[in-house]
């Protein structure tokens, strides 16, 4: 890891080097910042700063001197806005955040050099010769200003489209793809120290653009190129955002390259979790969408620190006051403090993860007559038939046995309609076990929901059973949904028809 030993304190096994965290590993959390929780990670946590109401904002300078050890500026580093008029350089905003970062013992992240979103005096008519000069002039220009005092840079930002294929940006159609090697050179040789990262949106997962971006890195590396690490924005909705498994997976063949990895701009919408009839966001349920976000930031951070390769998180922005988010996709709550810079949910799920605490669903069970023991009250069955059965039992005297079942799909099925938050998140668990065959064979958990857009089917977990022994489904749903909720059911599945299986100990609770 590259940025061990530049601020933290790691191991984080002692009073003397994490004074505010007693035994990480044992979950005690006496943290009073996400700088001292991230500290006993050797990750560093970041934020993007505007400089304005570091001046003018005394609880917005509070929290981003204390709470963040990594600082990037939001806009300040970028082309147009050093040199909005060509020749005519102003580093006021640039210097007042580094200088902010120093006072606060905070380490930089240049952004950006090479983006397609240009200073107005370069448009189509520029001439590839002059592009390439001043493309060369402000790279040099900032990463020279900034030497030793930034310690990485985001050198090219955003160049490929959704597809994988190149963004017809001005850069690409006058330079080529050149223009992206010759950018990390250029930033190389005015300080051979910083680390250079290639940035995106949208790479979170595997998928076209995250193959396009690991094959141009290979090719970058193959050609000597001098780059350290992808950065991942994760501008994320929580309607649609990759699993956080998919996400460390994608994180793991970026380090298997060699680079590093972070996590570069991250906030996660929450607005679009619940749509009402007319497809606009519902208002409603903001404490179970609240808890959403959390436990999404949890698995997210979790995510970065399961890989070697990842060493830094950056929020882009902190308090929901004061988010691009508003104006770009819409009013939401994206941010890890609230409009009054009150810690959100999501605050506590990213400082747990930095600490190593599991997520916990402290909420009670919905599942009614969970464990079989009054029958099959409240449960039913698709296509075939279920029993309480004595003949195996988890806990308790009785489980439930799923027989005559003429379809994969057929298993015990309870109703959760009105017993669920809409935008909510929930820990489902479930013990299987087959009966008439030793397996093994797929059992599966499913929430089947009917609303204004349609019939879904969420596979929550899915576990591979045998006859031998019970074997625990266990798994994260997140109830996103377009009004009216006309039916909501929870139920087991996956075997052969001729496969019999008992289910006991069912639960579903809120985080
Ligand atoms: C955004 C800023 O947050 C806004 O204030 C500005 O108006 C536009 O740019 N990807 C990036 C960031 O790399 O630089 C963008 O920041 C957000 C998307």
């Amino acid at each position: 890891m590259l940025l061990i030993g530049l601020v933290g304190c790691s191991p984080c096994d002692t009073d003397e080097t994490c004074p505010e965290v007693s035994v990480c590993d044992e979950g005690y959390v006496r943290v009073d910042t996400l700088r001292a929780a991230a500290e006993c990670t050797g990750v560093l946590i970041g934020t993007a700063l505007t400089p304005s109401p570091l001046d003018t904002d005394a609880d917005y300078a509070e929290i981003a001197g204390t709470e963040f050890n990594y600082i990037t500026p939001e806009n300040a580093m970028k082309w147009k806005a050093v040199e909005e008029v060509e020749d005519e350089w102003d580093f006021e905003d640039a210097d007042a955040v580094v200088d902010f970062a120093e006072a606060h013992g905070q380490a930089v992240k240049g952004h950006v050099l090479v983006w397609h979103k240009l200073p107005p005096w370069i448009d189509e008519n520029i001439s590839a010769e002059d592009l390439e000069a001043a493309m060369s002039t402000y790279i040099t220009t900032m990463v020279e200003r900034y030497r030793g005092r930034v310690f990485a840079w985001d050198v090219v930002n955003e160049v490929f489209e959704f597809t994988g294929t190149y963004r017809r940006s001005i850069l690409y159609e006058k330079l080529g793809e050149d223009f992206i090697a010759d950018a990390f050179r250029l930033a190389h040789a005015a300080d051979p120290d910083a680390i250079l990262l290639y940035n995106d949106y949208d790479i979170e997962g595997v998928g076209a653009k995250s193959d396009a971006v690991h094959a141009m890195v290979s090719e970058l590396l193959a050609d000597g190129v001098p780059i350290h690490g992808v950065g991942f924005q994760t501008h994320l909705n929580a309607a649609t955002c990759p699993s956080a498994s998919e996400v460390e997976e994608n994180f793991h063949r970026f380090g298997e390259l060699g680079i590093n990895v972070n996590i570069s701009e991250m906030d996660l919408r929450i607005a679009k979790l619940v749509l009402d009839a007319s497809g606009e966001p519902d208002p409603g349920n903001l404490d179970a969408r609240l808890g959403t976000q959390k436990v999404l930031y949890h698995q997210y951070v979790s995510a970065c620190l399961a890989e070697p390769a990842c060493d830094a998180i950056t929020f882009w922005g902190f308090t929901d006051a004061r988010t691009w988010v508003d104006g770009f996709f819409g009013p939401d709550d994206p941010l890890l403090f609230d409009d009054q810079y009150h810690k959100k949910p999501a605050y506590f799920g990213v400082r747990d993860a930095l600490v190593g605490l599991p997520l916990a669903a402290t909420g009670g069970n919905r599942i009614r007559n969970p464990g079989f023991e009054d029958d099959t009250d409240h449960w039913t069955s698709w296509e075939g038939s279920i029993a309480a059965s004595s003949e195996q039992a988890r806990t308790g005297d009785y489980s439930v046995r799923s027989y005559d079942r003429t379809a994969d799909h057929a298993g015990p099925v309870q109703s959760l309609l009105d017993r669920l938050e809409p935008g909510g998140a929930y820990s489902v668990s479930v013990w299987a076990r087959l009966r008439n065959d030793s397996g093994p064979h797929t059992i599966k958990t499913t929430m089947r929901r009917s609303d204004g857009s349609g019939i879904h089917y969420d596979r929550i977990a899915t576990a591979e059973v045998t006859d031998s022994a019970w074997t625990l489904l266990e798994g994260t749903w997140i109830f996103e949904a377009k009004l009216p909720i006309e039916s909501l059911s929870f139920y087991v599945e996956g075997p052969p028809p001729e496969v019999e299986y008992f289910v006991d100990d069912v639960r579903v609770s809120a985080y």
